[in-house]
């Protein structure tokens, strides 16, 4: 492993004069106790804005609202509700003014959405349309949207730039692009702008090891498992496939830190335009093979992580990994911490809380 570890900075230069105060007005913050959402939290907090954000922890833990708290030095407001409903998310926007949002909320297994598609465009869609029905008439000027690299399916070509054709091949996939089809045209009725920002692998967490990903049930994302084999609550990680047209023959991924990803929210924030809704990759625009990843783990773990290979999964690209171009010139931001950083607070949360936030 050649890559240097960064310094743990996860709170990125916050401006010391409105970083107390919140100044730089509210962000509306749906999600904002799942995985992404808790540490985007921590950054706007960071960085002057308040938060009043939403959740019905259909897959989170009312806990990390503490530690949001406890990591930030001050408190986000917070609302339970359930994204679609409208009214109930009427009276946050009337109650708080914000400026901003931020659309976290949804789910995200693909395997469950294609087992339960109409949940998937009810959550997904559905409380999109919801959120949407609910800013109309607002302040809301700026609107930041969660999607996904899953848009783009099984690309021709890498790596993956925002013109790639979109293709998605799974329930969740299609969700995620109605979604962002249904902001941008809303946003083109009225004087706010935005960002639909697609994903690449989100891994790591908050170097504090307070906050982390607590996936509900056997992970089906690869960082979680390796993780939790490494804790003891599994015994072995099943490597899908080593016979792609790859160098080891697993599949390669552009693996992002969650503070990285978090902190390209608040550029995001910042760069939004009136009247644009631009699609921005969020990636480090480097792939790693899972084999990589399960090397990296095993050095921050400090003992091999046992695995086996297997078949391929069903519907796996061999290899996706952005282009970052567009970030860099648009949002000013790029994701800068290394994949031993990832494997480092990513354990540090997993051994710290080998059950999650049970
Ligand atoms: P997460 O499940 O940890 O967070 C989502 C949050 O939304 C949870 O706290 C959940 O309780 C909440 N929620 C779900 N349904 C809701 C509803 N009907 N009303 C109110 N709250 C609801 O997931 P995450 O990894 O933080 O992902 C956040 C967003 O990013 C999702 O929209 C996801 O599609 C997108 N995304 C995630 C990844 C990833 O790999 N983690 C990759 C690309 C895109
Ligand atoms: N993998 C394993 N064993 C596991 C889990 C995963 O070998 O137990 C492999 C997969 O086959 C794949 C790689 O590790 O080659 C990464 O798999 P993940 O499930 O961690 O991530 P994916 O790239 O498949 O997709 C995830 C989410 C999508 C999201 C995408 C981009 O599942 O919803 O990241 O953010 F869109």
């Amino acid at each position: 492993m050649s890559e240097q570890a960064k310094p743990n900075t996860d709170t990125a230069s916050p401006d010391t004069a409105s970083s107390e105060t919140g100044s730089r007005g509210t962000v509306l913050v749906t999600g904002a106790a799942g995985y992404i959402g808790s540490h985007t939290c921590i950054e706007l907090l960071g960085n002057g804005y308040n938060v009043v954000g939403v959740d019905n922890f259909d897959n989170s833990e009312r806990v990390v609202l503490e530690r949001i708290a406890e990591l930030a030095g001050r408190p986000i407001s917070f609302v339970e509700l359930d994204i679609r409903d409208t009214e109930a998310l009427r009276t946050v926007v009337t109650d708080h003014s914000p400026t901003s949002v931020i659309h976290f909320a949804g789910l995200k297994a693909v395997g469950e959405s294609v087992e339960f598609p109409e949940k998937y465009w009810s959550v997904n869609v559905g409380g999109t349309l919801s959120l949407l029905d609910a800013i109309a008439g607002s302040d809301v000027a700026t609107f930041v949207f969660s999607s996904s690299c899953t848009v783009y399916g099984d690309p021709a070509e890498v790596p993956v730039t925002e013109t790639t054709p979109v293709a998605p091949i799974s329930p969740y996939g299609r969700t995620k692009l109605a979604a962002e089809r249904a902001i941008a045209d809303h946003l083109s009725t009225r004087d706010c702008g935005g960002f639909l920002l697609r994903y690449f692998n989100p891994v790591g967490a908050h170097s504090s090891g307070r906050i982390g990903e607590d996936p509900v049930g056997v992970p089906n994302n690869l960082m979680p498992f390796a993780m939790q084999v490494a804790v003891g609550r599994r015994e072995s990680l099943a490597v899908f496939g080593n016979d792609y047209d790859t160098a080891d023959g697993t599949c390669i991924r552009d693996y992002i830190h969650v503070v990285d990803l978090a902190q390209g929210h608040v550029a995001a924030l910042q760069a939004a335009q009136k009247s644009s809704c631009d699609v921005v990759n969020l990636g480090t625009g480097r792939g790693s093979s899972v084999l990589d990843v399960v090397n990296a783990a095993s050095e921050a773990v400090g003992t091999p992580i046992p695995y086996e290979i297997v078949d391929r999964r069903a519907g796996d690209a061999a290899v996706i990994f952005a282009d970052t171009t567009k970030a860099t010139e648009l949002l000013g931001w790029q994701a800068d911490r290394t994949m031993v950083d990832m494997c480092r607070d990513h354990w540090a949360w997993q051994s710290q809380n080998p059950n999650g936030y049970q």
